[in-house]
């Protein structure tokens, strides 16, 4: 019968015959999937894993260090972080499109980790030969049965390396649903922010600043959206909702009165909404008292910040993210 614990012995011991005295590598997103496939390929090899985290300075309060921090003390794992913060600012200079965003945003990114996975395999030692994905049952459904390969072109040039190397895919996650991999991460002693995470896209908080992305308008919505997921916590709130992006309307500004003086500063957008897979959504009802307690912090404490507006839109016709 099907328990966390079976999973978990059986994807060991597939693991520890396919690698034998090899190495792998995997990218950290900060995200469910490849935290828990990380977690299963690291109980079975330890130290010849190694994972990646590109910091692209795109995240949510808190959750590099969960990475760096939990995530490593909880399983133990060799990771490389790699600080990209100033790159991938200097890439989104002056872009405020956001199909390019997302575009500068993928390029970077994959040039980051292509070069820590040239640096790691030109590390001495077995060779590496493995990628580690967090690879679900449905995303398998959907590409109508996935490869066991990758090809992963290097633009960089480390002495002796081929051109195009080729992994060979470990995806323990293959066969289990999203519920059934938070049992598997909470069974190997995931950190519960990690395990319970909602969906966050891979562009990070990039699209959700509508207007040019700044170090200055990140740190903001940074204090927002921390704010607002605070008070959804404490509300009870979080396995109601599927998600609840906080945008930052950075090229919108409207005036507003503090003490004895008029304002002029920025709207943030709540977008809390429910779904069950995200290709439809409706917005969430949240309680009143909930939203008015939001508004009310996110005004107070974030700076340049005078008003705080929901999102009531259904998808279709809008999406979830506002880029
Ligand atoms: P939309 O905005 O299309 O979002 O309704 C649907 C779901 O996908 C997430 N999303 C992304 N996830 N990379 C990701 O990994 C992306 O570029 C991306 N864009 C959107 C979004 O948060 C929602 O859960």
């Amino acid at each position: 019968s099907w328990t966390t614990g079976n999973v978990i012995e059986e994807q060991v011991t597939a693991i520890r015959e396919l690698v034998g005295d090899r190495r792998a590598i995997c990218g950290l997103s900060g995200g469910v999937d490849s935290a828990v496939a990380a977690a299963l390929v690291q109980k079975a090899i330890g130290s010849q894993l190694t994972c990646v985290y590109v910091d692209h300075g795109l995240m949510r309060k808190g959750e590099t260090e969960q990475v760096e921090k939990d995530f490593v003390a909880a399983t133990g794992v060799q990771l490389k972080v790699v600080d990209a913060e100033d790159r991938f600012l200097t890439a989104l200079k002056g872009v405020s499109d956001p199909e390019e965003k997302r575009k500068i945003i993928g390029r970077e990114f994959i040039r980051v980790f292509e070069q820590a996975q040239a640096e790691i395999i030109a590390d001495e030692g077995p060779a590496v030969e493995f990628l580690v994905q967090g690879t679900l049952y449905p995303d398998v459904v959907e590409s109508g049965g996935g490869t066991g390969t990758a090809n992963i072109k290097s633009h960089h040039n480390v002495g002796g390396l081929p051109e195009d190397l080729e992994f060979k895919l470990i995806e323990p996650l293959r066969k289990l649903f999203k519920d059934e991999v938070r049992m598997v991460g909470q069974e190997l002693g995931l950190p519960e922010e990690i395990v319970q995470r909602q969906p966050f896209p891979g562009p990070g908080l990039g699209i959700r600043i509508v207007g040019e992305v700044t170090k200055e308008r990140l740190d903001l919505l940074r204090e927002a959206d921390a704010i607002a997921r605070e008070e959804l916590t404490a509300a009870g709130l979080d396995r109601d909702i599927w998600q609840c992006p906080v945008v930052l309307l950075a090229d919108v500004r409207s005036v507003g009165v503090q003490g004895d003086g008029r304002t002029y500063g920025h709207p943030i957008v709540l977008r809390p909404v429910s779904s069950e897979d995200a290709m439809t959504a409706d917005w969430s009802r949240l309680p009143y008292d909930v939203l008015g307690r939001i508004s009310t912090r996110i005004t107070n404490e974030v700076r340049d910040v005078n008003r705080v507006v929901l999102d009531v839109t259904s998808k279709p016709p809008g999406t979830i993210e506002w880029e």
